[in-house]
């Protein structure tokens, strides 16, 4: 079984994927690493993630078993895996690692912003996670502080607007829903309330696909 899990930024995204892929066994990959491992790569080369054909290079070049998750969780290395992501050079590079991971035997659980429209759009299960702005920016915020990084909400919620309108205003793979997904809004949730929701939205779609 494929499930594919897109949203943006501080949805929940990340973390209703983890316990679907506890919740059926399957292996799972957050594939926004990837772009922030790119991010980073440029940051420490000192190369402005603008450069669209350095960041090709930096992609096809990414050791995915090599990305350091204190570097690549830091605000700019997200801001800047925003800026790379949308160069179409850096999303081919990083085509076939998440396609084959999608397609491995038994399937596996993916979560990222394209997973239902272009990595696995055959996915058994497409789910959407959405939330309100002010709500994801409470999140990163609470995130970002219990890191060490002091953040004025005003600043993130500024940055995750940002965000949100270069993952969705992309030419390449931009960040919408399936027409196929199913949208979970968690602002009004608690954390196990929408990992509850998902799991029952992923069995009943699980049954659907094998009855
Ligand atoms: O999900 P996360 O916030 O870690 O992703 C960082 C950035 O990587 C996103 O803002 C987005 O620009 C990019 N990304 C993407 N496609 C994916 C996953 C992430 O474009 N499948």
């Amino acid at each position: 079984m494929i499930i594919a899990v897109d949203g943006p930024l501080a949805s929940g995204k990340g973390t209703i994927a983890r316990a679907l892929a506890a919740r059926f066994g399957l292996p799972h990959l957050d594939t926004g690493t990837l772009y922030r491992g790119v991010a980073v790569a440029m940051l420490e080369a000192g190369i402005p993630p603008e450069d669209a054909a350095a960041a090709e290079a930096a992609a096809r070049g990414l050791d995915a078993a090599a990305i350091d998750e204190a570097k690549i969780r830091t605000a700019g290395a997200g801001s800047a895996a925003s800026v790379v992501s949308a160069h179409p050079g850096v999303r081919a590079a990083l085509l076939e690692l998440q396609r084959n991971f999608a397609h491995q035997p038994g399937g596996a659980v993916l979560d990222g912003r394209d997973i239902g429209t272009v990595i696995a759009p055959d996915a058994d299960v497409k789910l959407f996670v959405t939330a309100s702005e002010e709500a994801r920016a409470w999140r990163r915020h609470a995130e970002l502080t219990s890191r060490g990084e002091q953040w004025r909400y005003d600043d993130i919620l500024g940055q995750l607007r940002q965000r949100d309108a270069r993952d969705a205003a992309r030419a390449d793979a931009p960040m919408i829903c399936a027409e196929d997904a199913i949208a979970l809004d968690t602002t009004e949730m608690t954390i196990d309330e929408a990992i509850r929701s998902a799991i029952k939205i992923a069995e009943t779609r699980s049954a659907c696909a094998s009855g």
